[in-house]
């Protein structure tokens, strides 16, 4: 143990991760305390003489938790957002912020896909129908992705992984992202257009945007409206797109449908517009639940927490 680290290590971790992250941190000789779900002067508390912490989203890192927290060294996220940190406190008090910006890619996209795929083809809603005893074969007549636009908006990791992925079903591209380069746009084989052209052009809009003061409330009233007779998929962040403005387009028939896993708030409150229209399916910020993922991001994280008090570099890997 380097020096200027106490001998015995003790990672607060206040969101489910994956034992093989937990098993990680135990191997490395830091004592583990989990404590999930815990909020208000219950999580103050908890992370008091705490020297790291991991959280996925459900944990808000607020600054009073830096205040409370004055042996916090580092906080782990186990996954890519990192819009439930706050960074500025955190560089305030001097605690390095580690994401794990790579273990989850592949399951967000897949989850996005899938998404497109039960709002065009309404696959729960006949599900429910179905198991309810009802054959409402009549009812549902789908839209093909074949032939079709996308429209990415955030074409990083996640958003250029789905790309690829409907491309090879059939889908024209375009992308609005003024933080990529021509290159690598034509490199996916998208156009590179501004949000209102992609909004206009696309048959199925896919958002891939972290949440950022420039991106909150990105996809509005307005820019519903262009996107008329299409889906949306956000399966990035609650917050970029309006709620209240997604159900009414949906529910007013502007849009055929839409596909929801993150929210402003969450848990949703039973109160959300998106839950009384038919024509929006909604999970409950399941883009990065898979087993394969979890293990990844979970033991990359603690693997960072590992490395800052063995004083090697935090990767971000
Ligand atoms: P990334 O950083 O690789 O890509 C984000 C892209 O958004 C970048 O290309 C960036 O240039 C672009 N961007 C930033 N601001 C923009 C703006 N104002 N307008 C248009 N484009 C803008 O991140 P990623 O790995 O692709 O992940 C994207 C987001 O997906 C994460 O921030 C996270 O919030 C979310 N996510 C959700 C889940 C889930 O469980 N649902 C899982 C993984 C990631
Ligand atoms: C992420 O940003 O990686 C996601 O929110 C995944 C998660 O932790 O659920």
């Amino acid at each position: 143990m380097p020096r200027g680290f106490p001998p015995n290590v003790k990672v607060l971790v206040t969101d489910p991760i994956a034992d093989a992250g937990l098993d990680t941190l135990r191997e490395a000789g830091h004592e583990v305390e989990t404590a999930y779900d815990v909020e208000g002067d219950a999580l103050l508390d908890a992370v008091s003489d705490a020297n790291a912490l991991i959280v996925r989203s459900g944990t808000d890192v607020t600054e009073a938790v830096f205040e409370a927290a004055p042996d916090l060294v580092i906080v782990g996220r186990a996954g890519i957002g990192v819009d439930n940190i706050d960074i500025d406190a955190a560089t305030e008090h001097g605690v390095i912020v580690a994401n794990a910006p790579e273990g989850n890619v592949r399951a967000a996209a897949e989850h996005t896909v899938a998404m497109a795929f039960a709002a065009a083809r309404s696959i729960p809603q006949a599900h429910v129908r179905l198991k309810e005893g009802e054959w409402a074969k009549s009812d549902y007549l789908g839209t093909e992705v074949n032939g079709k636009t996308l429209g990415v908006v955030g074409l990083g990791r996640v958003g250029q992984e789905v790309a690829k992925k409907l491309a090879s079903l059939g889908m024209d591209l375009v992308a609005y992202d003024p933080y990529i380069s021509e290159e690598r746009a034509d490199q996916l084989g998208a156009d590179l257009v501004d949000l209102e052209e992609c909004l206009t052009v696309a048959d199925f809009l896919t958002v891939h945007v972290p949440l950022t003061p420039e991106t909150e409330g990105l996809i509005d009233e307005d820019a519903l409206a262009n996107l008329e007779g299409g889906y949306l998929v956000n399966c990035a962040r609650g917050g970029v797109v309006d709620e209240d403005a997604l159900a009414e387009a949906v529910s007013d028939g502007v849009m055929k449908g839409a596909a929801v896993d993150v929210f402003a708030e969450e848990p949703l409150s039973e109160d959300s517009p998106l839950l009384d229209v038919d024509d929006i399916v909604v999970t409950p910020h399941l883009g990065a639940s898979t087993e394969a993922a979890q293990e990844h991001v979970a033991v990359s994280t603690a693997e960072q927490v590992v490395a800052a008090f063995n004083d090697e570099p935090v990767l971000n890997a």
